[in-house]
């Protein structure tokens, strides 16, 4: 191996560690802005804005990348991140995934329909279910980046799983994952499911 080679392996491999090494202290000093509509420790009080306390880190921050970079539009955000850093964002990821996300309630007549479609996807329709991904509490699997949705307040996840479906939400990746699961959810199944993750923990 060449000199350049190796000194360019070491910068990758210095900018990834700085790039996942983020402070959650120094997070927790960086979002005023925030708690008006997320809530200070990340529980929003109002259901369109969702809960970021207990999200995983890595999800935070790439959702923080996307929204910054345009790829994920979310207009309420528009300019708000703009002047922060990696280092900034990463120090707010690590602050919200250090708190501890709240639970709601379900809807008792929505539990039994959304209960199975979170628990058992539609086999005959080639859906899996949400487990797989979420893990059958809920709380995702944060090293992986899949995020934690139990507790998340139904009308912000019902939003998100119609915008993946209507394609006003893409940057689930090349494999387009949830907008392929969404494709396959009626707007009840919607209403049913969100409405059961709500509730779970
Ligand atoms: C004026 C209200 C408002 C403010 C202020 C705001 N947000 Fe948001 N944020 C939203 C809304 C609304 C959404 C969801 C939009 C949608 O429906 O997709 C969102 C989404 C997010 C998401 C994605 C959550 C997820 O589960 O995918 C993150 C992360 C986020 N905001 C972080 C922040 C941070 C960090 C700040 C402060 C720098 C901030 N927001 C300030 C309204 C706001
Ligand atoms: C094969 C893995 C996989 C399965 C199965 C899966 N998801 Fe997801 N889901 C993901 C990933 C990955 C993301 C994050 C995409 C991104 O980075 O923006 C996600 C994101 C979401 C979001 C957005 C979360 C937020 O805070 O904005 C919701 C809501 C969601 N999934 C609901 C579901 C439901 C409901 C099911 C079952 C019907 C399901 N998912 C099945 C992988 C999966």
């Amino acid at each position: 191996m060449n000199k350049v080679f190796v000194s360019l392996l070491l910068t990758l491999c210095l900018n990834g560690l700085a790039q996942a090494a983020g402070d959650a202290q120094a997070g927790q000093g960086k979002v005023a802005v925030c708690g008006a509509c997320h809530g200070v420790d990340g529980n929003s009080p109002a259901p369109n804005f969702p809960k970021l306390a207990g999200q995983g880190e890595r999800y935070l921050l790439k959702q923080l990348h996307d929204i910054k970079s345009g790829e994920r539009q979310v207009v309420e955000m528009t300019g708000l991140l703009s002047n922060l850093s990696d280092q900034d964002m990463a120090d707010i990821a690590a602050y919200f995934a250090s708190q501890k996300m709240s639970v709601g309630a379900a809807d008792p007549k929505l539990v039994e329909r959304g209960e199975a479609l979170f628990r058992g996807g539609k086999l005959e329709e080639g859906m899996p279910a949400c487990t797989g991904c979420h893990s059958p509490n809920g709380a995702g699997i944060a090293a992986a980046g899949y995020p934690h949705l139990g507790g998340q307040h139904a009308q912000y996840v019902a939003k998100q799983l119609t915008d993946f479906r209507e394609g006003n939400r893409t940057n689930d990746g090349d494999a387009m994952i949830m907008r392929s699961i969404a494709a396959k959810l009626s707007n009840k199944d919607i209403e049913a499911v969100s409405s059961y993750i709500q509730g779970l923990h």
